[in-house]
């Protein structure tokens, strides 16, 4: 592999874009040195870079991409679409259709408004609550990595620069299967919380009880539950983890995979609160989700094929097993090289990731950045384990090759110091207060 046009890019990338990238979670600083390719395209589950390299891609756009890059169904009615325009002075007939898809796939749902960014989704469901419950503060789950760009979740995130102490002390933070954790909230704040905020599923299972026990809390505490679906969404299940859990959101938002990589988010929920961003009641009006391009025509179109293929095809079946014989494959390799206790395979078969520790079991971003750089070289490019619906089983089995090289190298530097194999810097956390 050889990476010299994406490292002449790189200078230039930052030249014009703080970061280098117009999503952190892609920036170079998340990739070993030297080994961070820029895309020309992809097809399926493989990318190929600008130096000409191909890989077998995990994580596809950030999760966004669940059934494959230039997905046929989905571009061709995207491409039909566009013929009829994109964008008009007054709503689309297709931003019904698309409703209709959307509320037949997510039954908890009764009203349904998309936008562009999964970010835009959530921080619309916690304004909704606000004015539903007339309060102002929000308990977030402190395990769960992300929610919004906007200022209520990145003002209580590891990098709060340029948000107001004010709005900072309006985030609260419970832990997962913590039940205890979030009534303590509730007590130390009575009557002041609007809405929970939390996804179905992490690394973690819910254990017994948990989520219905949130449930439950939210109803006596008079808050709203909001279910961030972004990730589970077409993921866990057709309808979301709400359905493979049997939990009832007040509000749920969806995003990611909804378009198959268009932008596309949604915002769903109760009749009664997602229609104060409406017209019709005599409350006050909420200004809810409401942009230039929140009904652009080829997006939708683009939804309503992603979820009409989700609908007839074993989308869901295929990903969780394409992602257990991936777990299988992984957790033997790792086990034959020595290393199963040092990077152990976490989380649901359709969303899987890696975690990398050191000798003494500590996470280790050095460990990691070395196994990223090894399974770069094999043609892997990698920062989950999150598959697509194109991944073959062949793609899987070749993953499994590259990883199993690349734990034997892990294996050595376990034994003999990261440093002596790792060329360059590690990587660091996307979400961090400095350089
Ligand atoms: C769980 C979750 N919620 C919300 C978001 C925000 O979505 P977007 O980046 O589309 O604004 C993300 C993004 O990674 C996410 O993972």
């Amino acid at each position: 592999m050889n990476f010299d046009r994406s490292n002449a890019l790189r200078s230039r990338f930052h030249q014009l874009i703080p970061g280098g990238a117009h999503t952190y979670a892609k920036g170079d600083d998340q990739y070993p040195e030297g080994m961070a390719p820029y895309i020309v395209r992809g097809a399926g589950s493989h990318v190929w870079d600008v130096d000409g390299n191909e890989f077998i891609e995990y994580g596809s756009g950030l999760r966004a991409v669940g059934l494959g890059h230039a997905f046929a169904p989905v571009i061709e009615a995207a491409r039909r679409q566009l013929e009829f325009g994109a964008n008009f002075v007054r709503p689309a007939t297709i931003e019904l259709d698309c409703a209709e898809a959307f509320l037949e796939c997510v039954p908890s749902a009764e009203m349904v408004k998309f936008c562009k960014d999964g970010s835009d989704a959530t921080s619309g469901a916690l304004k909704l609550a606000r004015a539903h419950t007339g309060r102002d503060h929000v308990a977030i789950c402190a395990n769960h990595p992300f929610f919004s760009v906007d200022d209520w979740f990145i003002g209580a995130s590891g990098m709060p620069g340029g948000i107001p102490q004010a709005t900072r002390d309006l985030t609260l933070k419970f832990n997962y299967n913590d039940l205890a954790s979030l009534e303590a909230l509730f007590a130390a704040q009575p009557h002041k919380i609007a809405a929970v905020v939390l996804e179905a599923e992490k690394e973690t299972a819910p254990a017994p009880g948990f989520l219905q026990g949130v449930r439950d809390l939210c109803d006596r505490q008079g808050a709203l539950l909001i279910l961030d679906e972004m990730i589970t969404g077409f993921r866990w299940h057709r309808a979301g983890a709400q359905a493979l859990y049997g939990i009832r959101p007040d509000l749920s938002t969806f995003g990611k995979a909804l378009a198959n990589g268009f932008s596309v988010s949604a915002l769903a929920g109760r009749r009664d609160v997602m229609a104060l961003g409406g017209a019709e009641h005599d409350r006050e009006r909420v200004f809810l989700l409401s942009t230039t391009h929140g009904g652009e025509t080829h997006g939708l179109a683009a939804a309503i094929a992603t979820m009409q293929f989700y609908r007839n095809e074993p989308v869901i079946e295929t990903l969780w097993a394409r992602g257990r014989r991936l777990a299988d494959g992984l957790r033997q390799a790792a086990s034959a090289a020595g290393v199963a206790d040092f990077v152990p395979i976490l989380g649901q078969p359709c969303c899987l990731v890696f975690g990398s520790r050191d000798a003494q079991g500590q996470p280790s971003q050095p460990f990691r950045t070395l196994l990223m750089q090894q399974i770069l070289q094999r043609g892997v490019l990698a920062t989950s384990l999150v598959v697509n619906y194109s991944h073959s089983e062949a793609d899987i089995d070749r993953t499994v090759d590259a990883f199993a090289a690349a734990f034997a190298v892990y294996r050595r530097a376990l034994d003999d110091g990261v440093e002596r194999h790792l060329v360059g810097r590690p990587v660091k956390p996307a979400i961090r207060r400095f350089a």
